[in-house]
């Protein structure tokens, strides 16, 4: 899956507004994109009991996304609206990075106005309307990482006038798309890119191969990724609240400068400083398995 984060400054395609936004025009969605949404839907939302956090588990409770075909934003927004004032808003594809920030900060949050084909079921490079709004949306109607989220549109915004957009970047990457929770006794998945994801929503809790750590926010910041497979590495939070009063509480400003000064994080590394919760055999990256 693609990062978020574009680098793209170029304007918005013929029909969307200078927000970046289109009509949904759900209307004109082909029956065989309702059938794909289907497909993915039973596909995926048969894995996640037990492995899905609560939180999202409830999301998709609340915004009845159990519903057939792609969801009609009319009636999503109606629902996520009266949870916690958020609303999906479609954009063509990826938009550019102030846009993004400013529509989080707004409570908006911007989905792809399309479908992968049959021939991307499992892999494709720009975030779909599966994935933003079966990965992204369930999250978004429970109160605290309606919070988190926002918040980080504000840091967004903020961040333009230093030079943090990797940090920013991975940040957003190692919670909202790779996120892992501590819940019940075991780890759950409340990462938009684990959830949306066939094989990856078992790959990160089941494998031997990855590393799991705990979270710590200055580590996350400097720590590599990678958009072409699965995680080498999963950050696990105890809770949505621990994310949100951390990355509210702190002032990135100084974060920013001093991360700065030192290098990146391999992917795969363990530091002597971090909480490990699983030490992977790495194998699957190796191609051992
Ligand atoms: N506290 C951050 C700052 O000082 C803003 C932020 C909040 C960033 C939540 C990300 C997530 O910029
Ligand atoms: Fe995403």
């Amino acid at each position: 899956m693609e990062s978020q984060f574009t680098h793209v400054h170029e304007s918005p395609p013929p029909g969307a507004a200078p927000d970046w936004t289109c009509p949904q025009d759900w209307d004109a969605f082909t029956a065989d994109e309702h059938a794909m949404w289907d497909r993915l839907f039973v596909r995926q939302s048969a894995m996640l009991p037990g492995r899905a956090s609560e939180a999202f588990l409830r999301g998709i409770d609340v915004l009845r996304l159990e519903k057939p075909g792609i969801p009609d934003y009319r009636d999503l927004n109606a629902r996520l609206m009266a949870a916690t004032g958020w609303r999906v808003v479609a954009v063509p594809g990826l938009v550019p990075d102030a846009t993004f920030f400013d529509h989080l900060a707004n409570r908006r949050f911007p989905a792809g106005n399309f479908i992968r084909t049959p021939q991307q079921l499992d892999y494709l490079q720009e975030p779909d309307v599966f994935h933003d709004v079966f990965g992204h949306v369930p999250m978004l109607a429970d109160p605290v990482f309606a919070d988190y989220m926002q918040a980080y549109g504000e840091g967004g915004l903020r961040s333009l006038k230093f030079d943090a957009l990797k940090q920013l970047a991975r940040l957003y990457w190692y919670t909202v798309e790779f996120g892992l929770i501590r819940e019940g006794g075991g780890l759950r998945i409340y990462g938009a890119g684990i959830v949306s994801s066939y094989a990856e929503s078992v790959f990160a809790l089941e494998s031997d191969s990855p590393n799991r750590i705990g979270f710590d926010l200055a580590r996350v910041m400097r720590t590599d990724y990678r958009i072409d497979d699965f995680q080498q590495n999963y950050f696990v939070i105890d809770g949505l609240d621990q994310l949100l009063d951390v990355t509210v509480n702190t002032d990135f400003a100084p974060l920013y400068a001093a991360n700065a000064a030192l290098p990146p994080i391999p992917v795969a590394d363990i530091l002597p400083g971090d909480e490990v919760i699983t030490r992977g055999t790495q194998d699957y990256a190796l191609g051992k398995v």
